[in-house]
């Protein structure tokens, strides 16, 4: 899986990212730099374009100006995954689901269930193999999830929202696969709502309101002393709930 790796997607930068769909500006020109390791949390009010800017990562949204410049190379074709807060499974097995991501890496049936049974058991799901997935829980769901983003082995992971509905033990198991998947490599950027999950992932922080960046900080210098104003009103909730653009 390793030679299938593409040769580095980092820095990431973007550039005057700009998305209106009708004229409605949804992001309006997002600046942003991401290194090729660590744990990025992006902050910031419902409506924010935090969502949107992980789809225009993925490639599921064309923006209208602006550019992503991946490394040094063209956009990847693989080795970016997205995970969705309540994410899609087939009317299949816990096991089927999970490996869904292998199967253009062209590998044989049994060497991608052994590959699936193993990453299952490292979250935890390893009595749930035979299961119908659409029977689990919201946080065996999302630990599923995660567990079929990684056994790809992205370069970069977008999780938006993961933990949304969770209570806080399916969170802790959540918050603990997530630093796990960074420790084998992977880097992630993830949408939360949550500030003390924030405190307890992030390496450094994006905050976003009204479709831009407001700012890029390490997490300690984020909570401490935010350099903007509308971080410092929304970690004091302050700032308006939906932002009108
Ligand atoms: N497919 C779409 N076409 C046009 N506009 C959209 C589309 N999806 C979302 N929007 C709008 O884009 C804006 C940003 O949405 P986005 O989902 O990125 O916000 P967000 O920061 O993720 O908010 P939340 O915290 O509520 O998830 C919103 O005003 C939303 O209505
Ligand atoms: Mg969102």
């Amino acid at each position: 899986m390793n030679s299938t790796r593409p040769a580095s997607l980092f820095p990431l930068r973007i550039r005057g990212l700009r998305y209106a769909p009708d004229g409605r500006e949804v992001l309006g020109g997002i600046d942003l730099e991401l290194g090729d390791e660590g744990i990025t949390l992006m902050l910031g009010p419902n409506g924010a374009g935090k969502s949107m800017l992980l789809r225009a990562l993925c490639g599921l949204l064309e923006p209208c100006s602006g550019e992503i410049i991946w490394g040094d190379g063209p956009r990847p074709t693989q080795g970016v995954m997205l995970v969705f807060q309540q994410p899609m499974m087939l009317r299949a097995s816990v096991l089927e689901n999970a490996v869904l991501g292998l199967r253009p890496a062209g590998l044989r049936r049994a060497e991608r269930r052994a590959r699936g049974m193993a990453m299952l058991a490292r979250v935890g799901l390893a009595d749930r193999v035979a299961d119908s997935a659409r029977q689990l829980s919201g946080g065996e769901r999302q630990r599923l999830a995660l567990a079929r983003a990684w056994l790809t082995r992205p370069r970069l992971l977008l999780l938006d929202e993961p933990t949304a509905s969770l209570d806080p033990t399916a969170t802790a198991q959540v918050e603990r696969i997530i630093r796990e998947i960074r420790t084998d490599g992977t880097r992630i950027l993830m949408v939360t709502h949550n500030l003390g999950q924030a405190t307890r992932l992030a390496d450094d922080i994006v905050f976003m309101a009204a479709g831009r960046v407001c700012e890029h900080t390490p997490a300690q210098r984020f909570f401490s002393r935010p350099q903007s104003e509308e971080a410092r009103r929304f970690i004091q909730g302050e700032l308006p709930w939906r932002m009108t653009f």
